[in-house]
């Protein structure tokens, strides 16, 4: 996949900009609040119709204006495709259009242009807690499954719904509420399981090729240890049945949902210790760096095509070392690297515009 030509108008804190990059590795360099993530955001969000960032889908109009338009020129499958996607200040829906054609869900655009995004903030899917792994794990594989996007927001809901219910002490409807959970649940630990043991391989390589032989390991933590139900969703969804059924006093004496994929984990590992307590920092940005290499590679195998490479301010903070390690990980991939140092060959953008290339 390869970005041509990205059209933003009204958009953060852009008035209107063309970008033309390069097919191999592009460099935007700035001053701090210039519009380097906004740029990289746009194109995140052309594949997502949702943004890495927190916030509302208003929030992306410029201040002050009705709306914020988004349109990218690209070629994947072979072929010359464009989204374009428009947000509205006044809180209206987004609308989105790929190729011409109205997109009714975000998860149509799943899988049509994929981007896989690195920044620093990242480094709290080392870090932080349980919930920043399970955001990765949505994040890539909604982009890969149509379905899978749709399930999470399904499950969200139901979950909810049966919070709101235990808080209330239960009652007769509890039964259809488990139904619902365990089937929209079961959908959701099976596609993450699969994803994880699909990341373990290559993020454990990658790993081990920049720390010099230290092993990483990368487990899914679920509501049970049966591998084997992992890949069979009747059993799955059975399971996840009886689990709710054996919680089910100390639910509603918690008023929450205590069995489900909301509490699930990537469980990090370097040399048999959890990353996130006695990793170092050094040992913590490889091991993201490491799954964030094996999340292009997973892409790639399931579209047939490198994923664009978003790198946002990240390659000031890698050692010379891993710098070397991920420029010779690029390969085949369009790359857009944002750095705040100048840069020769760069464009500059500077107050929401960008300059030509600077050649010295
Ligand atoms: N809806 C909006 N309307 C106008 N300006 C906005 C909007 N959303 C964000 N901005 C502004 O865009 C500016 C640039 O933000 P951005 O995050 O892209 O900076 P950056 O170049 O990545 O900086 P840094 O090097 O600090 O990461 C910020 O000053 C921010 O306030
Ligand atoms: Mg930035």
């Amino acid at each position: 996949m390869k970005v041509i030509r990205l059209m933003l108008s009204d958009w953060r804190n852009f008035e209107r900009v063309e970008y033309l990059p390069q097919p191999g590795v592009n460099v935007v360099w700035g001053r701090n609040a210039q519009g380097k993530t906004n740029l990289l955001e746009a194109v995140y969000i052309a594949g997502r119709g949702v943004s890495f960032r927190q916030g509302r889908d208003r929030d992306i109009v410029k201040n002050g204006q009705p709306e914020g338009r988004l349109s990218l020129d690209f070629v994947s499958g072979g072929r010359a495709q464009n989204i374009a996607v428009t947000f509205f200040a006044d809180g209206r829906r987004k609308e989105m259009l790929l190729n011409g054609l109205a997109v009714r869900k975000a998860s149509e655009l799943s899988g049509v242009f994929c981007t896989v995004l690195f920044s620093p903030e990242n480094l709290s899917l080392v870090r932080d807690g349980p919930e920043e792994r399970r955001k990765f794990l949505d994040a890539a594989i909604s982009q890969l499954r149509p379905k899978y996007q749709a399930a999470l927001a399904d499950y969200a809901r139901v979950l909810s719904q049966r919070n709101f219910l235990l808080k209330k002490g239960g009652g007769p409807t509890m039964p259809v509420w488990d139904e619902r959970l365990a089937a929209l649940g079961s959908y959701i630990v099976m596609m993450r399981g699969s994803y994880a043991a699909k990341l373990k391989k290559p993020a454990g390589t990658h790993h081990s090729d920049m720390s010099g032989g230290e092993t990483l390991t990368v487990d899914y933590k679920w509501f049970d240890e049966d591998e084997a139900a992992l890949y069979d969703i009747k059993k799955l969804k059975e399971l996840f049945v009886r689990r709710l059924n054996e919680a089910s006093a100390r639910e509603l004496e918690a008023g929450v949902s205590l069995v489900g994929p909301h509490r699930d984990d990537l469980e990090l590992m370097i040399d048999g210790a959890p990353a996130r307590i006695f990793g170092s920092q050094g040992q913590q940005r490889s091991a993201v760096l490491a799954l964030k290499l094996a999340e292009c590679e997973i892409a790639e195998e399931a579209t047939g095509e490198p994923p664009v490479l978003l790198l946002d301010d990240v390659m000031s903070e890698l050692d010379a070392a891993r710098r070397a390690y991920v420029r010779k990980n690029i390969g085949e991939r369009q790359v857009v690297i944002t750095t705040v140092s100048r840069t020769r060959g760069a464009v500059k953008m500077e107050g929401g515009r960008i300059l030509p290339c600077i050649s010295t």
